[in-house]
Formats: C-alpha cells, structure tokens, sequence
C-alpha cells in the first residue's frame, strides 16, 4: 500500500482517532493515513483510490474536526464535517471519533 505523499504545502501531525462502534482507538502518526492504521489493525474499512477521488472510504464522523485532503466532497460537504474520507483527511482536533 502507497502513503499518500500529499503535494499540497499541509504539514501533518499525529492524532488520535477513535472507533465509536469498535470501542477502539488508535494513534494516527504524522507519517501514516487513518486508513493505514485501520488496515495494520485489521480493522475491516473499504477503500479503493487511496488518493481522495473515488468516495469508497467515506466514514462518518460523530466528534471531532477533520482536516479535509480529498478531491470528493463538495465544499459544502466538507464545512458539515459530517464525513471524512479516511484515506487522506486527517483532522485539525487531537481526536477524530469515526463511526466504525
Ligand atoms: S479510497 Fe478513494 S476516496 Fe478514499
């Protein structure tokens, strides 16, 4: 699986991020994707693009403010912050709570 080696000039930190339905959380490190980690964690997540184009990862977020990477959502989508698409947005709050 690639990282996504995000050319926009965004600098990225670690977060937590929390599984509302899987009672479980995790540490997003600066240098990985939500996505990544799920997966490492064999936590059963759909993904295709892995680039923020194609929507498949689209999760909802229950707390939390996402930092928006994708190319999916509209402008409007992403001011809700009612979804994230995991594959690479990662959030502007120390924690993201997801409905996963
Ligand atoms: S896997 Fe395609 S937008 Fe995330």
């Amino acid at each position: 699986m690639s990282e996504n080696a995000n050319p926009a000039e965004t600098t990225a930190s670690a977060f937590i991020v929390e599984l509302a339905l899987s009672k479980r959380e995790f540490e997003v490190p600066a240098d990985k994707s939500i996505l990544s980690v799920l997966v490492a964690a064999n936590i059963p997540v759909a993904f295709a693009c892995e680039q923020g184009i194609c929507g498949t990862c689209e999760t909802v977020v229950l707390e939390g403010v996402p930092d928006h990477r994708d190319s999916y959502l509209t402008d409007a989508e992403r001011a809700s912050n009612d979804t994230v698409m995991i594959c690479c947005s990662r959030a502007k709050s120390a924690r993201l709570v997801l409905e996963i």
